[in-house]
């Protein structure tokens, strides 16, 4: 398996650019937000721990993340690109995934957005219930009004995107990031990619990057 993360601020736009690999290019898009969001919906056991952490803007504890992402990856055939968007998201995380030769991670890509630019990203996005497209009020709107292009759904906020467990959430990326930084720095597999640009210079850069 060829595993690549990517690291990265709430907003930073992860996932928007995961989400177009996947569909325009093969890559299996892997999002633990995504994961956890729809376990809470089918109200599995493990969205039902999960939820108190997510809508306060905090982490979901490590053992509950490293449990989820092995059960996943277990199924996923070898011969994979995989992009993991989300996790790991701290250092026992990223261990986790080294531990075992199949899922050791190949490079990890760190989206660097200044914070001023976070908030009204997060803020303003819009998301659709239905198939998961993610929009923005302003940078990304939808072509016709609060309704998904892809399959006409009603869009809603996400309810951990307003202001204050945006704040909050921030907060708790700022404390894991840099050790998480690091650990990929040490082992060589760390590529920063400026990601305060437009959504198609960025992708034209990471699929650089993804093909090396
Ligand atoms: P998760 O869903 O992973 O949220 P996140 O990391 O906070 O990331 P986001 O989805 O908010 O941002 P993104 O970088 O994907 O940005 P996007 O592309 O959508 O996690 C949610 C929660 O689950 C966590 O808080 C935690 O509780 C829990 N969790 C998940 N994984 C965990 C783990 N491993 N360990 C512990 N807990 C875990 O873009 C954002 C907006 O900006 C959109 O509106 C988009 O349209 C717009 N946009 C994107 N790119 C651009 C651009 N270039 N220019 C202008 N606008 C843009």
């Amino acid at each position: 398996m060829n595993i690549t993360v990517f690291l990265g601020a709430p907003g930073s736009g992860k996932g928007t650019q995961a989400k177009q690999l996947s569909e325009k290019f093969g890559f299996v898009h892997l999002s633990t937000g995504d994961m956890l969001r729809s376990a809470i919906k089918q109200q599995l056991p493990v969205g039902l721990k999960a939820k108190t952490f997510m809508d306060q803007g905090n982490l979901v504890p490590d053992s509950v993340m490293i449990e989820l992402i092995e059960e996943t990856l277990s199924s996923v055939p070898d011969d994979t690109n995989v992009i993991l968007d989300g996790f790991p998201r701290t250092v026992p995380q990223a261990q986790a995934l080294d531990s075992k030769p199949k899922t050791k991670v190949s490079q990890a890509v760190n989206f660097l957005v200044p914070e001023n630019v976070l908030v009204p990203r997060l803020t303003g996005r819009r998301v659709c219930p239905n198939c998961g497209e993610s929009f923005h009020l302003v940078f990304i709107p939808p072509t016709k009004k609060d309704t998904c292009n892809k399959c006409s759904t009603t869009l809603i906020q996400r309810s951990d995107d307003t202001e204050e467990v945006v704040r909050r959430r921030l907060e708790v990326f700022r404390t894991q990031n840099e050790g998480l930084v690091s650990y990929f720095s040490g082992h060589n597999k760390l590529i920063n990619l400026n990601a305060d640009k437009a959504v198609n210079t960025i992708q034209d850069e990471l699929l650089k990057i993804l093909k090396q």
